[in-house]
């Protein structure tokens, strides 16, 4: 599951805004509605795996569940339609939540009941922010929650509320929040489908000190490797010296320039 946790600041609380003034009247509902966008949709398909919490000035949570939404289209107005119904219906709730539409939630709620919920369903809450750690860097957790802001910075209160969270940059130039959500799904599926991929063999070494060595060197390059033991040493019947055979696994797509680097540091690669 991906989670997106968007603050809106001056966002409606109240359902008499108006439809045809989403940037003005509404609060900059425009951005949110934008970003839900991103968060959902794929060309001709929607992502079911996907759940977005709009907190509307700290007191409203509008919340989107990818696997139960239904009337969700991709232009900005009908989403505003389907926040504004939300909007109507939370007249009927004290604390709570109701579904206003299937898929869509809303009730009253405060930014540190929102990360305490966020906790006990066992979701990792992330802060993207520009002066945060880079991307490239960033070891993505299981069942990641994204916190953003709207068209406006984070709140004093908010920062602190949010200070002990990782923070994830994608770069130093301030993104609109919908960018930024396009740019993390781009990340998690790619890393999904590395995951999924199929290794193939690129070289075979005796021994576990030569197989770290290229290892090491191929990561220096950007090119993760695993490690294949084709037998614990005790029991491999052809051991030189006590050295087993190590086949150094990588994705196809590394596999030329791996080899590539292997021939110029060490020697011509060995496939099958
Ligand atoms: C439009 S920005 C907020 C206002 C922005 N700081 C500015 O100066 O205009 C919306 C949100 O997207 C996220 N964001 C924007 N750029 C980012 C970046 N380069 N890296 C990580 N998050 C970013 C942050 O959560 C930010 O609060």
């Amino acid at each position: 599951m991906r989670r997106f946790v968007i603050l809106g600041h001056k966002a409606a609380i109240q359902p008499n805004f108006s439809l045809n003034d989403l940037p003005g009247g509404a609060g900059r509902m425009d951005v949110l509605c934008r970003a839900i966008g991103a968060a959902f949709f794929l060309s001709h398909d929607l992502r079911r795996d996907v759940e977005v919490t709009l907190l509307l000035q700290n007191q409203v949570e509008v919340k989107f569940v990818g696997d139960r939404i239904r009337h969700l289209n991709p232009d900005e107005r009908s989403t505003a339609a389907l926040i504004k119904h939300a909007l109507e219906k939370i007249g009927n709730t004290d604390d709570g939540q109701v579904e206003s539409t299937p898929g869509v939630y809303v009730g009253r709620n405060d930014i540190s009941a929102v990360l305490d919920r966020l906790y006990q369903f066992g979701a990792h809450p992330i802060v993207l922010h520009e002066d945060g750690t880079p991307i490239s860097s960033f070891s993505f957790p299981d069942d990641p929650a994204f916190f953003l802001s709207d068209h406006i910075d984070f709140t004093r209160e908010e920062e602190q509320v949010l200070a002990d969270l990782p923070r994830l940059s994608l770069g130093k130039t301030a993104l609109h929040t919908s960018q930024c959500i396009t740019i993390v799904h781009h990340y998690l599926d790619q890393q999904q489908r590395d995951e999924r991929e199929d290794l193939v063999l690129c070289h075979k070494v005796w021994g576990d000190p030569k197989a770290l060595l290229i290892k090491g060197l191929l990561e220096d390059f950007g090119i993760p490797v695993n490690l294949v033991r084709q037998a614990p040493p005790s029991v491999y019947p052809m051991a030189v010296d006590g050295m087993a055979e190590v086949r150094l696994m990588v994705r196809a797509r590394d596999l030329a320039r791996a080899r590539e680097v292997i021939a110029d540091y060490f020697e011509p690669p060995v496939s099958e």
